[in-house]
């Protein structure tokens, strides 16, 4: 290994995975686990560095170049199209991008009026662009499922994992857009000028996972 690889990481529900399978392919971790407010760790050797960012950031940290490699849901790279090799389906992190709301609500019945409350206003953007549909959508950064219990959206674009939110709410999928999974990402300058390092650590993650399935 001769340069420094950086890892840009998301914090919440990838962490655990994304550090698992770090560890797998013999990448020293501890500094991640230790508990600690410090934003940029690296690993005893010093040829690893890595930073922990909110998921919707991974791709512009991956885009700029600031981090070689990063790990992160496909709902997010589809959010944010940024300019980075996908690499690996990591299979962890499953879930659907739905739209979502109460029972029998008519899609069509809202033509030119229907509100969709999102964090994916791109994706909601780009879907309704396709149906030819004229939606407003309300952006919205949590706790989206609220948009129908209040009365501010007709419905939602929000992902759906175990469907335990809808279901506690009252609500349902309405209609699945597209199946997401964590997803490995690489800078497309890195993949060349780090070529030695970056691709035979692609290749080990490949196996693992390939393993796993
Ligand atoms: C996500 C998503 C849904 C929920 C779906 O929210 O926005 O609310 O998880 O998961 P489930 O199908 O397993 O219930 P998250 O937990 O990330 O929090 P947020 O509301 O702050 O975005």
């Amino acid at each position: 290994m001769s340069e420094k690889i950086v890892f840009a990481l998301a914090k919440g529900r990838l962490a655990e995975k994304s550090v698992e399978i770090l560890e797998k392919c013999g990448i020293d971790c501890r500094c991640i686990l230790e508990p600690s407010r410090k934003l940029v760790m690296s690993d005893v050797s010093g040829k690893f560095e890595f930073i922990f960012v909110k998921p919707s950031d991974v791709p512009i940290y991956v885009e700029h170049g600031v981090a070689d490699i990063g790990v992160v849901g496909k709902d997010t790279l589809l959010e944010e199209g940024r300019d980075v090799y996908e690499l690996i389906d990591l299979g962890f992190a499953k879930c659907r991008l739905c739209l979502a709301g109460y029972k029998n609500t008519d899609l069509t019945n809202y033509r030119n009026s229907l509100k969709v409350a999102t964090k994916y206003v791109n994706v909601a953007k780009d879907y309704f662009d396709g149906r030819g549909q004229n939606v407003e959508i309300v952006p919205l950064h949590g706790s989206i499922e609220l948009g129908p219990i209040v009365g501010l959206s007709d419905i939602i674009l929000d992902i759906v994992e175990s469907g335990k939110t809808l279901q506690e709410n009252d609500l349902c999928v309405l209609e699945e857009i597209v199946n997401c999974s964590a997803r490995l990402i690489v800078n497309k300058v890195s993949l060349k000028t780090k070529a030695e390092d970056i691709k035979p650590l692609v290749g080990k993650i490949d196996e693992i996972i390939k393993s796993q399935n």
